[in-house]
Formats: C-alpha cells, structure tokens, sequence
C-alpha cells in the first residue's frame, strides 16, 4: 500500500497510545516461564508481538483472547514436548529470535529451528551466539545468521561484558542464566532497556542490579497478570509531528516512562520543544505517564553516547525533527543502526535526500542542516521498516506538495494503529 500525505492541518486532541512492543513481547515469553495462568492485558496488535505469540503457543501455552487486546496464557504444558524439532516463525522481529534463543539454549532436550523473514535472516546473530556457546549451548547457525537450530543442553553461568549496549543480547544471556544453576551476569558499557530486569523482579525471579550489571540465578517465574503500558516509541512520531506541525496542541496518555527509554524527551526538551509530563505513576514495575506536546521552534543538537541506546528506536523520527529544527543536528555513536530492520543509516539519509533535506551519512550516525521545507511531489521507500515508514511519513505533513510513501503497509510490524491515530488529530 502507497500513501500519499499531505501537508495538515495543526494536530489537536487526545490520543491514546497503543500497546508497548518490547513489553509485551516479554510479557508472553515470560508467562510462558510460569508454569501457570497469565492475564495480559493491552498486549500489542503489531505484527511482531503476534510473532511471539504464536512461538508461545507451539511450545504448548494454552492462548486466549477472551477481549481484544487482553490474551490469557495457561503455560502448565509449556516446554514439555522434548521428542519435536519446533520450527519457530520469528517474522521480522529480532527481539523474538535473540529472546527466545536465551530461553530454549538452557532447556535439555528440547530442539528447535529459529527462522525469520529477509530482513531478519540478514541481521546478526553472532552478538547472542558467542555468550550463548560460552555458557555451553549447542547451536547451529548460517554464518551467524538465522536459522539458528538450537539444541537445548546443561549451561553454565557466564560472567559476559556485552560489546554493544544492546537489551536483545542482554536479555537473551540473562533468560539463559534463569534456568542455569549459579550466577550470570552481564555488563554493557551504557544501560539499555531494562524491562526484562524489571518484568524478572516482578514475577519474583533472583534478579540484582548493580551499575550497567545485571545478575540473575536460576529461578522459577510467579504466574502474575501483567498490564502494558503504551510505547513511547510509537508515542515519538506523534510528539514529533506536534513539535514541527504549527499551532499543534495534543496530549498523549498512557506512555511508558521507563527512564532507559526517554532519551526521545530529553532530546525534544534539548532542542526547545514544549513538552510536559502530565501525570505519572508506576504499573507491573514500569513508569506510565500522560505526555501534552505543543508546536516549537527547534533547534538543532548533538547527540551520542550514553543517550543512544535510550533513543535507539527514536533516531529515524529524530533525523527527522532535525531537518525542521533551526541549525546542525549531529548524531554520533549510533553505528548500531546499521543492523536494525534495515540499515537505517543509509536509507534514511537516501530518503531525506529525495525530499530536499541537507544531510550527510557518517559511519555512526548522520549530520543534519535544518530548517528546510520538504519539497514533497516525490516517492519515497520504507526499505520494509516501520520506523522509516512512519518517519518519512510525519516529513510529510509538513511538505510542500503531497509526498508518497510506499509500502505503507509495514507499519503493521509494530503500530497498525498509526493512521487512526493521525484522523483522531485532524477530524475537529
Ligand atoms: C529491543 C531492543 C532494541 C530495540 C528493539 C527492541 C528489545 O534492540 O532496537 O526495537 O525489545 O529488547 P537492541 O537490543 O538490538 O538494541
């Protein structure tokens, strides 16, 4: 599906935001852990999430939907098949493969073969192979890429510094630790989010934070319902538009306010937007608050290190934000984008380009010289990434001429909801 969007007018109103990607991912994989009966309530639509589901329910989890968005797993026969070869559809999503790996690799005689689609099967897996196989686990891999076929043996703990500041690899080792007997700990030079730490203390796992290290020992997991919060990831291409849009005025209710994932607030607060935490307070372990955007001028920034992997998702809505925002905005350290659903890097600085925006690639990240006015009257790609799609999109409600996205159709992967969300901002 290509879309085609205009130039809006302010965007006014109360939305709320939908379901957040990486916690109900962890939400389905850890119920499953329980042994036990779990109610989640507000588990994500997107396509990802759903990808995850499925992989619960072949490793023997009883799934319900009783209401929409509320998914109830019973996983009393979890994980109980060892004489099966699972074969474990991840989609697109990296966080289900690299999760799941954690999980299976510790479970004795359990075999399964992890696949993905295209863009899945070209990212790197090697980051959660190496701590893997020096806790012992049995895996075989396409050159370190997917399908990873893993043969569930007796691990032991490991005491990993993780070379990229990345939540994926340390989830998987920490997952890997819970059913391994001592302790395992992981080091990363900046925290990245921490919900699986977080979801762990909740549903009562042996879990210790000390500084950018995590430790856990073997535990069993308190079957307990589990209420997601919205994402503030999908909440940023709409406290983006508000921040660049003239006259925008909108509240945003129901973000997740976990402080490893504002880094997106801190840069809009750094670059001058109006920007006003609401109301806050604490659900299952995690910050949630209510977020009122207005129009700003912006102005342009540098931002690396310690923030990047609290943005990391945010960098394509924030490339864009730069080119509306008054001066240089730099962007270092953010290599790491290069493996995400697409190399976001490169495709984002070839779409702006098409738009008119002065910007150049880096090897870390990209420089960009603002304010310009989209141009518009041109097609753009997505590269089958939800980020760039949306992204490109929020460009274009403040084009010149009508500007084209293809592919829309991939903002499936995490946020379906994008488009009703937009109308709800402009049928006044
Ligand atoms: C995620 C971690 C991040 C992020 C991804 C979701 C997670 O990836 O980009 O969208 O749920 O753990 P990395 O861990 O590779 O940085």
């Amino acid at each position: 599906m290509n879309i085609t969007v205009e130039k809006t007018k302010p965007l006014r109103g109360i939305i709320t935001i939908p379901s957040d990607k990486s916690i109900s991912h962890r939400a389905a994989m850890f119920a499953s852990l329980t042994g036990g009966r779990v109610v989640i309530r507000n588990f994500s639509n997107g396509a990802d999430c759903h990808s995850t589901l499925n992989i619960v329910c072949l490793l023997g989890c009883e799934v319900q939907t009783p209401s929409e968005q509320v998914v109830v797993i019973d996983a009393a026969n979890a994980y109980k098949n060892k004489n099966e070869n699972y074969m474990l559809d991840c989609g697109n999503s990296g966080t289900t493969m690299r999760l799941f790996s954690g999980i299976i690799a510790p479970l004795e005689g359990l075999n399964a073969t992890l696949t993905g689609d295209l863009s899945l099967s070209r990212r790197p897996m090697k980051r959660i192979i190496l701590p893997l196989e020096l806790m012992g686990a049995k895996i075989k891999h396409n050159a370190f890429k997917a399908p990873l076929l893993i043969k569930g043996a007796e691990l032991f703990p490991v005491d990993y510094r993780s070379p990229v500041a990345s939540a994926q690899v340390k989830s998987c080792v920490l997952l890997a630790g819970l059913n391994t007997v001592g302790k395992t700990t992981v080091t990363e030079e900046y925290v990245s989010r921490n919900h699986t730490e977080r979801m762990l203390a909740y549903l009562g796992a042996d879990i210790e934070v000390n500084g950018t290290s995590v430790s856990v020992k073997k535990s069993s997991l308190e079957p307990k319902d589990i209420d997601v919060c919205g994402d503030i990831s999908s909440a940023a291409f709409f406290m983006a538009a508000a921040s660049i849009v003239p006259d925008s005025d909108i509240v945003i209710k129901n973000i997740g306010l976990n402080p490893t994932r504002t880094g997106i607030i801190d840069v809009l607060t750094k670059m001058g937007a109006d920007i006003e935490i609401l109301e806050q307070k604490t659900v299952c372990n995690e910050e949630v608050g209510d977020i009122r955007v207005k129009y700003s001028n912006l102005k342009g920034i540098t931002i690396e290190g310690e923030i990047i992997p609290r943005l990391i998702d945010e960098i394509p809505i924030i490339a864009v934000l730069a080119t509306q925002a008054d001066g240089t905005t730099t962007i270092k350290d953010a290599q790491d984008l290069r493996n995400k659903e697409s190399d976001r890097i490169k495709c984002l600085v070839a779409e702006l380009k098409k738009t008119g925006a002065i910007v150049e690639e880096t090897p870390d990240g990209m420089v960009i010289e603002g304010k310009i006015t989209p141009r518009g009257g041109c097609c753009t790609e997505c590269y089958h990434d939800h980020r760039i799609a949306m992204s490109l999109y929020v460009l274009g409600l403040v084009s010149e001429s009508p500007l084209t996205v293809n592919e829309f159709q991939w903002v499936d992967i995490s946020f379906p909801e994008f488009l009703k969300l937009v109308t709800e901002l402009t049928d006044y």
